[in-house]
């Protein structure tokens, strides 16, 4: 049986197309079923539209409170039943109750190498600080931003001449493997929870360092 997933987004959506596109493949073992959205005209929910997948609107401007808000989010996610929640871009941080219902089974894609820069603006700030390696990480949700046990992160350089939409753009092609991967790892039940720490099952672990700038070849 597939697996369900419901995904929150508030913007463009290019994870949540990523994850549409692999679950075309008849092994992938989830299928989208829900995307919720906190913004009407969020792109995402055109991409789920033109796929046949039901969408939910729940705004956080029509709710007073965060509370009140997660409440109603809780509510629309809670009738599409999932058997995971994804957050692909879902701009909204969400509180203790919101999490704790959907505890072990709400992943976050987040666009950079946690613990290093939570929150916005982490290409930016990757490229102040002058970092070598920038890169995207899958964890688990906890109660606090951008925290949790970490499923999978890819690396890539910084280039020299990167600014911040060069830099994002070369994280957000590995968002797009990462995500789907990891997505996949879960609803096929290879993944388990040690502590803070998560092991898949017969994943590839690469033997080689990523040197970034690495030494010519000659
Ligand atoms: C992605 O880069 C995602 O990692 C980031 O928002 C972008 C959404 O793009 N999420 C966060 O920053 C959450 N902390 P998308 O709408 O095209 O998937």
């Amino acid at each position: 049986m597939l697996k369900r997933i419901t995904v929150l987004v508030s913007g463009r959506g290019s994870n949540l197309g990523a994850l549409v596109e692999a679950s075309r493949d008849p092994r992938y073992p989830a299928a989208v079923t829900h995307v919720v959205s906190n913004k009407r005209d969020a792109g995402g929910l055109a991409i789920a539209r033109a796929n046949a997948i039901a969408t939910s609107v729940v705004e956080h401007t029509a709710h007073a409170t965060r509370e009140a808000f997660d409440a109603a989010l809780a509510a629309a996610v809670d009738a599409s039943e999932p058997d995971l929640v994804v957050l692909a871009g879902f701009m909204r941080v969400l509180t203790p109750a919101f999490v704790a219902r959907y505890a072990g089974r709400l992943l976050n894609v987040h666009p950079s190498l946690l613990p290093a820069y939570p929150g916005l603006h982490t290409h930016r700030r990757a490229l102040a600080d002058g970092v070598r390696l920038a890169g995207c990480t899958v964890h688990f949700v906890t109660s606090e931003v951008d925290v949790g046990p970490i499923v999978a992160q890819a690396a890539v350089p910084v280039r020299d001449d990167d600014d911040e939409d060069s830099l994002a753009a070369r994280v957000l092609a590995e968002e797009h493997r990462v995500l789907p991967a990891a997505v996949a790892w879960f609803c096929a039940g290879r993944i388990a929870l040690h502590g803070a720490r998560v092991r898949v099952q017969d994943a590839l672990i690469p033997q080689a360092a990523l040197v970034v700038p690495s030494p010519a070849a000659d």
